[in-house]
């Protein structure tokens, strides 16, 4: 027999154990789904930094999350080494609006040195949900990085099985999203349900919102918190549509509508018309639930935040949280010209927004929640130091359980099952392995927070005053975060109390820092 002879068969039958072998893992979902196939992406990626940065981009350039923030994403989902050596490739010196954090040299807190130290740390919210309003089921939440929502229907039901496992092992909330309360919601992860202007899982059969079934729901499952959804950083004003191939008869059970035919989401509510009205439903969600209620939106105009803040002040009815959406946030699908242009990014809305309350007083009595890229340390700094006191990360969290940047979401063909109603393809997505890493990242997240807090001097993020950062404005000068934004200086933190509280909850658990002993001839 010719060499080539035996070389063929051989050659077949390797590749038909490579595809065995993809087809049987379960650590990759791009191989399960494309056996053999798949790993030419490992190929390429493991040559791809040299590639790019000869030929293509550089580690900065790509977005919405550069190749640096993927990385630093992967490679803490999966507890690999997510350092960077020789210093930053960022261009800090010409880069205007670069954010700077500044270290304190002689702070209160001292950060423990060793990588891991703090991994497992519990960081919780400084403020109380709901209790400034008396909430029945008022709580402290866990963690001050949540899941943000995002829809059984625009994820699969392995993905969201994978996040909700996830915030289950990470101690955090978990957002439903809109399209309802799957069986995909119910893995042990604690939920915030929100309400979106379809009320999928709540509504009666014409439609129309149903306060028994939201009670029944709620009660149902573990729901701490409920969100009315006004509006969505990547498309405000708009509401959605699932087309009738992707309406199983699991998304119609879930979200109380028929299967096979076109779901469409009206674009305003029907159960309020103005702030007024709007915060009297937030009463009664409030009053017959227990729950603490809050409205997730993006910012726009601000006369409508002006509105709601001053009622709030004056008739003493109020939401218990505001979460403010960015600009620059994600969405499974949108006209291009939402994407790009229509809301203001993270940094300008949100502090238009706390502004907007703290000119009131209302500051210390709303929990405030951000979204936006705030699931990368940097901006979930800022972020703290505005006033935010938790963050929810989206796209992040797809990108921990899978998620490659191939934005294909709305076509319904990822590759890597996370954004698909595809059978074959969300097979791939293995929900149980995912879960630890979408879990591994929160936890790395909520660790690099606590650190950074530390290098400034306090015990929690939500500690980190305006004082602490600074804007860069080319290689000359800068700009304090608290003119950048027209902040007073007592802004951007919790109240006294809540600030002695939170200090007394992290020193009993947090790890201590500190130095090697001291020298007979030490000073101080
Ligand atoms: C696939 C996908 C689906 C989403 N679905 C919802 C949704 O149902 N309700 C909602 O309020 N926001 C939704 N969002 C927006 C996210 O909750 C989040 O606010 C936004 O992506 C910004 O966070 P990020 O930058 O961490 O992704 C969705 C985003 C994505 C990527
Ligand atoms: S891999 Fe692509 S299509 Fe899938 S979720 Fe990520 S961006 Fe969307």
């Amino acid at each position: 027999m010719s060499w080539a002879r035996r070389a063929v068969p051989a050659a077949v039958a390797a590749v038909a154990a490579l595809a065995a072998r993809d087809l049987l893992q379960r650590d990759h979902a791009l191989r399960r789904n494309f056996p053999v196939l798949g790993r030419a992406r490992y190929l390429i990626e493991s040559i791809g930094p040299e590639l790019r940065q000869y030929i293509v981009a550089g580690n900065d350039e790509e977005r919405p999350f550069t190749r640096d923030q993927r990385r630093w994403v992967y490679a803490s989902a999966k507890q690999e080494n997510n350092y960077f050596g020789f210093g930053t490739d960022n261009d800090i010196e010409h880069t205007s609006g670069y954010p700077i954090i500044k270290h304190r040299t002689f702070g209160r807190a001292v950060p423990p040195s060793t990588p891991t130290a703090g991994h497992d740390v519990t960081l919780p919210c400084a403020k109380v949900l709901g209790a400034a309003r008396g909430r029945a089921r008022a709580f402290r939440p866990e963690s001050v990085v949540n899941i943000s929502g995002m829809s059984f229907g625009s994820l699969s039901g392995n993905a969201v099985e994978a996040l909700n496992r996830g915030a289950a092992l990470a101690g955090c909330l978990h957002n439903t999203g809109e399209g309802g309360l799957s069986p995909y919601h119910r893995n042990g992860g604690e939920l915030v349900f929100q309400l979106g202007t379809a009320y999928f899982g709540c509504r009666d059969e014409q439609g129309r919102f149903s306060l028994e079934r939201l009670k029944d729901l709620v009660a149902s499952a573990p729901v701490r918190a409920l969100e009315i959804k006004l509006s969505q950083g990547a498309k405000p004003s708009l509401g959605g549509l699932l087309p009738a191939a992707k309406v199983s008869a699991e998304i119609a059970a879930t979200r109380g509508i028929p299967a096979g035919r076109n779901c469409v989401s009206p674009s305003r509510h029907a159960e309020f018309s103005d702030c007024d009205s709007l915060l009297d439903w937030v009463e009664l969600l409030a009053a017959e639930t227990g729950l603490p209620v809050g409205i997730k939106s993006a910012v726009g105009d601000l006369g409508f935040w002006e509105e709601l803040a001053t009622l709030m002040r004056d008739t003493g009815r109020g939401v218990d949280f505001v979460t403010v959406d960015g600009g620059e946030g994600g969405t499974g699908a949108a006209p291009l010209i939402f994407s790009d242009s229509v809301s203001l990014p993270f940094q300008q809305g949100f502090s238009r927004v706390y502004r907007t309350f703290a000119e009131r007083d209302l500051h210390e009595s709303v929990v405030f929640v951000g979204a936006g890229k705030l699931g990368l340390p940097d901006n979930a700094v800022v972020a703290f130091a505005l006033g935010a006191d938790m963050v929810n990360v989206g796209r992040e969290a797809m990108l921990a359980i899978g998620c490659i940047q191939a934005q294909k979401c709305h076509t319904d063909t990822c590759p890597t099952g996370v954004a698909t109603q595809n059978a074959w393809l969300a097979r791939g997505l293995d929900p149980a392995r995912k879960s630890v890493r979408a879990a591994n990242y929160i936890r790395t997240l909520r660790r690099d927070l606590v650190k950074v807090a530390e290098a400034c001097g306090v015990e929690h993020p939500g500690l980190i005053g305006t004082d602490a950062v600074e804007i860069l404005d080319g290689r000359t000068s800068s700009i304090p975060l608290d003119r950048a934004f027209g902040y007073r200086p007592e802004w951007g933190m919790p109240s006294a109390a809540d600030r002695a509280e939170i200090v007394r909850l992290m020193t009993a658990e947090a790890p201590q820092g500190g130095s090697a002993p001291p020298s007979p001839t030490a000073v101080g």
